[in-house]
């Protein structure tokens, strides 16, 4: 027994006793809501409250620091999943990687390899390092059950019904299929969620043109997407997952990584085929070589090249360092930049009249292209960066993204530009006064005329959701507007043969197609005719509940924004937005013009029923018996509406499982919280 020192007796000031009592309380407080919502998933306080609890306790902590014990709330990193996610523990941590940059550091990579292991023969895997986010696909006798996030690592977010929907992941696989590829039943496959590029810029566009807000990169669109609460949204994005781990019971199953890739795909996964089993660093450095060349072709982007050590007996060898594996390591390639003069500034009007600011640079070669305009997104980046024109910048480019300026560069070599520029105050184009709609950060301008508007809403105006004109692309449409021929959608319609025969590579037969297009066009229903006239934020969807709504176009014309936020997914903003588009003159014109041709401008009031008029239901959480569409499409029919946030205006919140802070909201606000069944009587 060690012998007992002399008890010294320090008596604990009385102010401290008093704060370790409350920090207790605190602690027991927090421990009790923390149960509540995360074992019981019952919580009594919103998420604010808590946050409060949480900081009084940091707050006592920080005064305290000996009272600080490794079991108190604080300590525990993490915090609370959104709404509608569950969080999931990892059968096993998901690791992170180190990142190399250059061939020296790969090769001390591999030193350390050959040190730790005692050997100098290993294998390694090469493998493309996708630009996605990491995810865990849990398999129960063959069948998907669980798809996970990564999280912090230790503890993800159960997205399955979401990965369901991504096509390349397989739901079931047969158990004939699995002993064949030499997998267990149960089994946990890891791999990466991505974005194809092409996807990434198509519906990065479509929302641009629907007045929506962008994603910068392909990761934050897919991270963006996987995380959505409504599945069908993720549905519609087109994500893709590639394998490149399998487990079971939290370790990897096969002997060499190799086979562990091949009896993925043998089993149906879509497997990244650019890999390659090599026997040397060599190899390895000539395969980054290779595909950092490459990189450009591929369908999807790429970061790196992930090198990992083949066989599992060696990666266990060789273990950990705190977050990342020994066994792997990832070489990054440098993003392919270039730096170049900024030479000027200029403003490119979208169709909704969004105004770009686009640098236009000193030509500068970029992993292979030459580029001479970069973007700059808005003022608010404008500022972030500082710059000025006559600077030096640095401009990257990824895949299929459009260049943009990462930063100033000022060196010695590279002096400060002086020349200021700012937001113009009206449109470069048409001179109408630009607008900034409070709380967002683009500035447009609201001028329907607008030339340089006129192109890009053609041919939204002419597409094939819209007013399916077939074979009015860019060639066309860009002629139409030089030459004058087309000044405004309206002006489509009072095209003749000779008009179009006066054009460049236009035959008597291409012009009489586009000429019955054009006629066709006209017997569309009143919706497309609506979405076509490019209102901001109106969308495909938003056209239709007016169009249904309204039953005209001139019931729509003159409706203010408290009826149109009787309109369902018609919000306050929404709202503005139609009632300005209306308010400016030109536009009433536009309209008239369109009537004049004969468009389609009346179509049936959908006749909705009444038990649910005038009442504003919110949804919230996971639905059981409904989708989200149909429990909306029930609501709807009754001729109630959905929002998406409760106020005091929402007369009912409907509460599915996993119901958060919306469920705290209306508690807080006393509306009235209902769950499926209780609707479905509701709606009769
Ligand atoms: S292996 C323990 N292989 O890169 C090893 N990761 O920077 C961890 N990634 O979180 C992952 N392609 O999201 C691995 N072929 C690949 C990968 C890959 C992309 C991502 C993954 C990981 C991140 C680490």
């Amino acid at each position: 027994m060690r012998p007992l020192s002399p008890t010294i007796i320090c008596p604990m000031p009385a102010a401290t006793k008093d704060a370790g009592k409350k920090i207790e309380a605190l602690r027991e407080k927090i421990r009790r809501h923390e149960h509540l919502y995360y074992v019981l998933d019952q919580p009594e306080i919103s998420d604010t409250e808590f946050d409060r609890l949480m900081q009084q306790l940091k707050d006592l902590e920080a005064e305290h620091p000996s009272l600080v014990t490794p079991d108190s709330p604080t300590q525990r990193v993490g915090g609370k999943p959104r709404e509608g996610f569950v969080k999931v523990p990892h059968s096993s941590p998901m690791l992170s990687l180190d990142n190399t940059y250059n061939e020296e550091e790969l090769r001390n990579w591999e030193r350390r390899v050959h040190e730790l292991s005692g050997r100098s023969d290993v294998d390694y895997v090469c493998e493309l390092k996708l630009d996605g986010m990491s995810l865990a696909l849990l398999y129960e006798e063959g069948k998907l059950v669980r798809g996970v996030t990564r999280g912090d690592g230790s503890v993800g977010e159960d997205v399955t019904l979401n990965v369901r929907t991504v096509h390349s992941v397989p739901l079931s696989i047969d158990r004939e299929k699995l002993r064949k590829a030499g997998i267990p039943l149960n089994f946990e496959a890891r791999g990466e969620l991505l974005m194809p590029t092409a996807a990434f810029r198509k519906l990065n566009e479509e929302r641009e043109r629907n007045g929506l807000p962008t994603f910068a990169n392909p990761r934050n669109f897919t991270a963006g997407t996987v995380r959505q609460l409504d599945s069908s949204v993720t549905a519609q994005r087109r994500l893709d997952f590639f394998p490149y781990f399998l487990l079971a019971n939290g370790r990897t199953y096969f002997e060499r990584h190799w086979e562990t890739l091949t009896a993925l795909e043998k089993a149906g996964f879509k497997v990244n085929p650019n890999r390659k089993l090599v026997h040397s660093m060599d190899e390895v450095w000539r395969f980054i070589q290779q595909w950092e060349e490459k990189r450009d072709s591929l369908p999807y982007e790429i970061d790196g090249i992930v090198v990992k050590v083949d066989r599992t007996a060696l990666q266990d060898e060789l273990g950990f360092t705190g977050k990342a594996p020994r066994w792997a390591i990832a070489y990054k390639y440098a993003a392919r930049a270039g730096i170049t003069k900024l030479e000027n500034v200029r403003w490119q009007v979208g169709r909704t009249g969004k105004l770009t600011p686009v640098a236009e640079l000193a030509p500068v070669a970029i992993g292979g292209t030459t580029v001479r305009n970069a973007t700059l997104h808005n003022m608010d980046e404008i500022e972030r960066l500082g710059v000025k024109i006559g600077d030096w910048v640095q401009v990257e480019r990824g895949g299929d993204v459009i260049p943009k300026v990462a930063k100033v560069v000022e060196d010695k070599d590279h002096p400060r530009g002086h020349k200021t520029f700012v937001m113009p105050e009206k449109c470069p184009e048409c001179g109408t006064k630009v607008v900034r709609t409070e709380g967002e950060v683009d500035y447009r301008c609201v001028n329907a005329n607008c030339p340089a508007k006129l192109r890009e809403t053609i041919l939204h105006f002419a597409s094939r959701g819209v007013m399916n004109i077939d074979g009015m692309g860019e060639a066309l449409v860009n002629q139409l507007t030089d030459r004058g021929l087309v000044k405004n959608v309206a002006d489509i319609y009072k095209l003749t043969k000779d008009d179009l025969l006066s054009l460049e590579r236009m035959g008597d037969k291409s012009a009489q197609n586009i000429l019955d297009e054009i006629e066709n066009s006209k017997k569309l229903p009143l919706e497309r005719a609506i979405y076509g006239l490019g209102i901001r934020m109106v969308g495909e969807r938003t056209a239709q509940f007016l169009a249904e709504h309204f039953g005209s176009m001139e019931a729509l014309e003159q409706a203010g924004a408290e009826e149109l936020q009787n309109v369902n997914e018609v919000g306050p903003r929404i709202a503005e937005s139609i009632v300005e588009f209306f308010s400016i003159p030109a536009n009433r014109k536009l309209i008239e013009r369109l009537r004049d041709a004969d468009l389609t401008m009346t179509g049936k009031k959908k006749e909705r029923g009444t038990k649910l008029a005038g009442k504003t239901f919110v949804l919230t959480g996971t639905l059981v018996r409904y989708t989200r569409d149909e429990a909306k499409k029930m609501i709807e029919d009754a001729g109630g509406k959905v929002t998406g946030s409760v106020s005091k205006k929402t007369d009912y919140v409907v509460a599915g499982v996993d119901a958060g802070s919306k469920l705290d909201k209306a508690k807080e606000l006393g509306v009235e919280v209902i769950d499926e069944k209780e609707m479905e009587r509701l709606a009769g």
